[in-house]
């Protein structure tokens, strides 16, 4: 339910004509649930921006946050300093990493999509390739919002407005023949890196065809082209593994984390880089230094926010559960593949989903996607508007008789943004 009042939050990607009178203020939270100012209950069927993995309110990341900030709450990582919970975090990572490894830490996911990006770049200035500049992305990826993530999204809408961006080139996601083309085209000697998400998410939830990743994977040995993995939703859990890319077995350059790293509790983000692009930098004293990291890398209460969110997706099994319950959650959705309403409902690979409404319905009513939230949001479970689709991606802990619940709200949702249509 909205609160109208007139506010003074800016919310990111909202119509603050509408949203500034017409907020939904969420108050409290306990595993799937969250209730809003006027404790009306919803079932997090978005695990708020795709990133409550183990779900709200959990009491040992709660303490384990109390008991660092009690210790020491931060200290900077720059230069020789470090803390425990960051080294810890470093160890536990680069342990579960498909790749022998190092760490980077930010404070989210466009920082690290801009660690990775520049690290690309000055990686190869470094071996004498300062020519190799041009990332290579995926049309409806999505790779945040700061400068690099920002140039390389496959969104083009987010891009409107903000004039140049640094050089990049964007394929079609579904081909790994326009990859090949882009890359004869360009020349791999001019191409730094290709960022992509094994699961594309926020561009609409796109699986990835088959045999594309392993595709482009060799495609990238073979041009000695960076393969950098985007895992800010795919990773902890969401496909049911520490960072999705570990089905198709593939060992990337680097893999850019966020969200899930923490579920959320508090903000962390960081790059995985491979033993190779870390070398130049990690010789002898006196070698090439990497200027780059923002002031609060390594920060030692986000690192322990961390550390207990994995210990509770490692004990708990939730790690396995958005394999194991990917088929039940699309199933949950199929059937409104002949509704009428829907063109495609995508998803089976992981703990995400989206039903893309049928353009003629968006046709007759171009709300239709904010139709059909509203109406599952009074059904009182929150779902995800993606342009024409509708997504999502609830806690790991969630299972099939959360998923009826999503059922029942996609039917109410669509009968009150597509009636004519439905069948
Ligand atoms: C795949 C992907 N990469 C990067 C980002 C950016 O992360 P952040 O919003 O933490 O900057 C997001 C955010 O949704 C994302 O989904």
């Amino acid at each position: 339910m909205s609160v109208a009042r007139d506010t003074r939050l800016w919310h990111p990607f909202a119509d603050m004509g509408l949203v500034r009178h017409e907020e939904l203020v969420i108050e409290r939270g306990e595993d799937v649930w969250v209730w809003d100012s006027q404790g009306r209950r919803y079932f997090d069927a978005t695990a708020s921006l795709w990133y409550a993995n183990v779900g709200h309110g959990r009491p040992e990341i709660a303490a384990a946050i109390a008991e660092q900030l009690s210790k020491l709450e931060a200290y900077s990582a720059f230069g020789d300093f470090a803390s425990p919970p960051a080294l810890e975090l470093a160890d536990v990572l680069c342990d579960r990493a498909p790749m022998p490894s190092r760490l980077f830490l930010v404070s989210g996911g466009g920082d690290a999509i801009d660690t990775a990006a520049k690290l690309a770049r000055r990686y190869w200035s470094e071996l004498g390739q300062p020519e190799r500049t041009v990332l290579v992305s995926r049309s409806a990826g999505y790779h945040g919002t700061h400068g690099f993530g920002t140039a390389i999204g496959g969104i083009p809408a987010n891009r409107e407005g903000f004039g140049p961006m640094p050089e990049s080139a964007q394929v079609a996601h579904d081909s790994l023949a326009d990859m090949q083309e882009t890359f004869a085209r360009i020349g791999p000697e001019r191409i730094a890196a290709v960022f992509v998400e094994p699961v594309i998410g926020a561009g609409g939830v796109y699986p990835p065809v088959d045999g594309y990743l392993e595709g482009l994977a060799e495609l990238c040995a073979q041009s000695g082209v960076l393969l950098v993995v985007d895992a800010v939703i795919n990773g902890f859990g969401r496909l049911g593994s520490w960072f999705g890319i570990e089905r198709w077995e593939i060992e990337p350059d680097m893999i850019v984390f966020a969200k899930g790293v923490t579920s959320g509790y508090l903000p962390l983000g960081g790059v995985v880089i491979s033993e190779q692009v870390a070398e130049p930098f990690w010789g002898e004293p006196g070698g090439p230094v990497f200027r780059h990291g923002p002031t609060y890398s390594g920060h030692a209460t986000c690192c322990a926010a961390a550390l207990a969110n994995i210990e509770l997706l490692e004990r708990e099994g939730l790690l396995a559960r958005g394999r194991e319950n990917e088929r039940a959650l699309f199933d949950a959705l199929t059937p409104f593949a002949s509704s009428g309403a829907v063109s495609e409902v995508r998803g089976g690979v992981g703990m995400l989903a989206a039903v893309e409404l049928a353009p003629d319905v968006l046709e007759r009513e171009p709300r239709a996607v904010a139709l059909t939230v509203a109406a599952a949001r009074e059904a009182g479970v929150l779902v995800r508007p993606l342009a024409g689709a509708v997504a999502v991606s609830p806690p790991l802990t969630a299972g099939p008789e959360h998923f009826a619940l999503i059922t029942s709200a996609f039917e109410q949702g669509l009968q009150a943004a597509a009636p004519a249509a439905l069948r």
